[in-house]
């Protein structure tokens, strides 16, 4: 059931407010101002966290390693295809975290095979109840973004950010009041931004770019990483994501006035500035620039385009940003006529390795 919209990706592009309360559920004890995952109340973890996952998962992985180092913890993403226990250090200490939102995928699914044959603990992040990966693994932290039917995953990856943010409370430092607060405010941000978007005016200027490039820092790279594939699985365009420092090692070449580029960038700290360093590189090639922001930098001064999104700060930033991109990515590819809910070549769930 569509409910009104044209393709199940933009049913569930909208889902997203409710999708990620449903996460935050009973998570948040506003007594004791702490994150009380009871899912893993049988986790007691102190050492190194390792991610495996594929696709849209990675890029969650990816964010959630970040996030759990700036908690303090000391964690890595790994694409599960290329994950082999016998090559990175592993041990009894070492949680092996598989985030999938379908529970099923195959080489995710031998990664935590391996792993907990190497000794290690085992938690799968995941959407999916009683999936293969919620059987196996030792502990299941479910995600709750409701059914996804659109091969493009985009309400599971919203709450796969969460369901991490959250993770890296509990593994890590606890959150601050103000922290709790900027959790607990993040769907109706994501509501506002579905409400307030220029994301279809943004497609209709570059339907026919040669090629589109995302860039971003810290958490904002996933997020290009995120945007970039979204833009490729439906559009069939040619799309690539970077982190925004490494354009000038090699993919600077390819920018012209025919490559938008999308940055994301937060707040108007370090990373904000050296983002914007990577902006002025392309606007002085005759890139176009499409900026997402929160306003809160000078960003909007070198863009042609912006496309807002509160402030919030760099982690509840990266999540509304992301927002934006799945609405780009999703408008060009219904001015393209795509076949949007099942593209050419993927399925849902990917059981080969
Ligand atoms: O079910 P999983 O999260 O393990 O799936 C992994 C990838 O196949 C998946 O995230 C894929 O990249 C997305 N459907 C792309 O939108």
């Amino acid at each position: 059931e569509k409910s009104g919209y044209d393709h199940y990706m933009l049913k569930e592009i909208h889902e997203q407010p409710k999708a990620l309360r449903q996460c935050l559920r009973g998570r948040i004890d506003d007594l004791d101002g702490a994150v009380d995952l009871e899912d893993l109340a049988d986790l007691d973890h102190e050492g190194p966290v390792q991610f495996v996952a594929c696709g849209t998962s990675y890029h969650a992985a990816l964010f959630g390693a970040e996030r759990l180092r700036e908690a303090g913890v000391r964690a890595q993403a790994f694409l599960a295809s290329e994950y082999a226990s016998d090559r990175v250090p592993i041990d009894d200490e070492t949680l092996v975290v598989g985030v999938t939102q379908s529970g099923e995928t195959a080489d995710t699914l031998r990664a935590l095979r391996e792993a907990a044959r190497a000794g290690a603990t085992t938690l799968a992040v995941t959407n999916t109840v009683a999936s293969s990966a919620a059987r196996e693994c030792d502990h299941t932290l479910y995600i709750r973004a409701g059914p996804e039917i659109g091969v493009a995953a985009t309400k599971t990856f919203a709450s796969q950010q969460l369901a991490l943010a959250l993770l890296a409370f509990t593994l890590g430092d606890g959150p601050t009041r103000e922290e709790l607060e900027a959790l607990r405010d993040i769907p109706g941000q994501v509501r506002t931004v579905l409400e307030t978007t220029d994301a279809r005016a943004v497609a209709e200027e570059y339907v026919d770019a040669d090629a589109y490039f995302f860039i971003g820092r810290g958490y904002h790279y996933p997020v290009a990483l995120e945007g970039a594939l979204k833009m490729k699985e439906i559009t069939y365009r040619h799309a690539e994501g970077f982190a925004a420092g490494e354009l000038k090692h090699g993919p600077l070449a390819l920018v012209t006035e025919d490559t938008p580029v999308f940055a994301v960038v937060t707040g108007d700290g370090e990373t904000a500035r050296k983002t914007i360093g990577n902006v002025k590189e392309v606007e002085a090639r005759d890139a176009p620039v499409v900026a997402i922001t929160d306003g809160e930098s000078d960003v909007t001064r070198y863009a042609d385009h912006v496309l807002e999104i509160p402030a919030v700060g760099d982690l509840g930033g990266s999540v509304l940003a992301n927002v934006q991109l799945q609405l780009v990515a999703y408008w060009v590819a219904n001015l393209l006529g795509r076949s949007i809910d099942k593209p050419r070549n993927l399925a849902k769930s990917v059981t080969v390795e």
